[in-house]
């Protein structure tokens, strides 16, 4: 027997009514799993000291292991009763949960417990926790989704035939690309002469609908990369546990598969858990991110991280720390130029008119995003498909169709716009937001 437990015995036999040293003595015996003799060690104990709670605790964790759950159980609600609020005690109350099959309540006081007391983490409840979920079907409506989401995770590879010639506009942003996250990649060496140390991101911002995920797709199509494209409100949604071993998947795969553009999209997700919400397992979520990120454990090299959000104002600081994402890039609505360069991409294929005027299409379309443009032709080639289908034959679209397509698609940058307008002004302290500033012509 380990010298520790031996003496402790010695001691208690010396003075059998001193609780502190029983105490002592039955944590060891739980530490070493005599869990029998824990049992009555602690009876003892609460003979002496009726009230002690953590002794009342220990009992209970005591039969739980022991497979005594009812009586654990009867512990557990008197302490419950009694407003006990430790967090093992919670993380008994999960395991009790999860026994009586109480799904969302074992989730809730994991997370709780966990959130306590990082140490309480147990991969075995996880996983058994996980596997009940999966056994009771679609008892938790969501269950089932997670599964799929799964799947599709890691069947995202893509090679993407586009390059940045397909993004109209937007010069600053794909320079700042190239410079921060390409050129590293295909000159390490030059890089390091210079002692600049390789990695980190670019995180993209901006309205929707203005080319961040088309801009991250091109990024690995310039360089013949593979693309994975992972939306981290898909990884919030799956269940405990899980969703971090995908995370460190999905970069391992990432890593396999180097060069490799990794897209995080809506990264802000995560940022806003980590302050806002008390949730435990988005808040490892982001601890893991943030470790894959440093690229500690695993190296980094050849993977091009990119992330895009609507709101960076909500994005944790954590994120934008050196070697992480350090480069934040305004992707705007697109200026005359970039607009008469979309109109022309997505004009080109379709039967047309001779003489469409691109220019005065540009002037009617002040505020619209890319998406937007791309809607107005959609629009205007429905427009004709009744006229095509009529005569049997195709109708090229005119410069009308297109002018009244876009008086019945409004742009849909304004809104984004004003709110941006909102924060940049009151949260522009470090000049991170110039961008913005510059193109909604605030003076700072
Ligand atoms: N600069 C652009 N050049 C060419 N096409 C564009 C451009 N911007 C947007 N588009 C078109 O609009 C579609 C939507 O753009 P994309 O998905 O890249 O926007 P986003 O900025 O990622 O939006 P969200 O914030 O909603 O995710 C693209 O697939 C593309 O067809
Ligand atoms: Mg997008």
């Amino acid at each position: 027997m380990d010298n520790t437990l031996k003496n402790l015995k010695e001691a208690v036999a010396l003075s059998p009514d001193n609780a502190i040293l029983r105490k002592m003595l039955a944590k060891e015996l739980m530490a070493e799993e005599y869990w029998s003799e824990a049992e009555v060690e602690l009876k003892t104990i609460l003979r002496l000291t009726a009230q002690d709670q953590e002794a009342k605790l220990w009992l209970a964790q005591s039969y739980w292991a022991l497979d005594k759950k009812s009586v654990a159980a009867v512990i557990a609600e008197e302490l419950e009763d009694q407003g006990c609020d430790a967090p093992a005690f919670t993380f008994l109350l999960a395991q009790l949960a999860l026994e009586n099959k109480d799904l969302p309540k074992a989730k809730e006081y994991y997370e709780i417990a966990v959130n306590a007391n990082l140490a309480l983490k147990n991969t075995t409840f996880e996983a058994q926790l996980k596997e009940t979920i999966l056994e009771s079907g679609a008892a938790l409506g969501n269950a089932t989704e997670s599964t799929e989401a799964d799947e599709q995770f890691f069947a995202d590879i893509e090679k993407p035939a586009i390059t940045f010639d397909h993004v109209g506009g937007l010069a600053s942003v794909k320079k700042e690309i190239a410079l921060k996250i390409i050129h590293p990649l295909k000159n390490p060496q030059i890089y390091e002469a210079y002692g600049k140390k390789i990695g980190g991101g670019v995180l993209l911002y901006g309205p929707p609908g203005c080319g961040k995920t088309l801009l991250a797709r091109a990024t690995a199509g310039e360089i013949n990369a593979s693309f994975i494209n992972v939306g981290i409100s898909d990884i919030l949604d799956m269940w405990v546990g899980s969703s971090e071993k995908n995370l460190h998947e999905i970069f391992q795969k990432a890593r396999a598969s180097k060069p490799c553009v990794l897209f995080f999209d809506e990264v802000d997700a995560l940022g806003a858990s980590r302050s806002t919400m008390q949730n435990s397992s988005s808040r490892f979520i982001v601890n893991q991110f943030l470790d894959e990120l440093d690229g500690i454990r695993y190296s980094n090299d050849g993977l091009l991280i990119l992330a895009a959000t609507n709101s960076p104002w909500y994005l944790d600081s954590a994120f934008r720390r050196p070697g992480r994402f350090d480069r934040i890039v305004f992707v705007q609505p697109p200026d005359a130029p970039a607009r008469e360069a979309i109109f022309n991409l997505y004009l080109e294929a379709i039967p047309k008119e001779a003489g469409i005027n691109i220019t005065k299409l540009v002037k009617q379309t002040k505020d619209y995003s890319g998406a937007d443009l791309k809607a107005v032709i959609d629009i205007a080639i429905e427009s004709k498909l009744e006229a095509s289908l009529m005569e049997n034959k195709v109708v090229p679209i005119t410069q009308k169709d297109l002018l009244n397509a876009i008086k019945r698609h409004q742009p849909s940058t304004k809104e984004w716009l004003s709110t941006a307008k909102n924060h940049v002004l009151y949260a522009n302290q470090s000049g991170l937001y110039d961008d913005v500033m510059k193109y909604l012509n605030l003076k700072k």
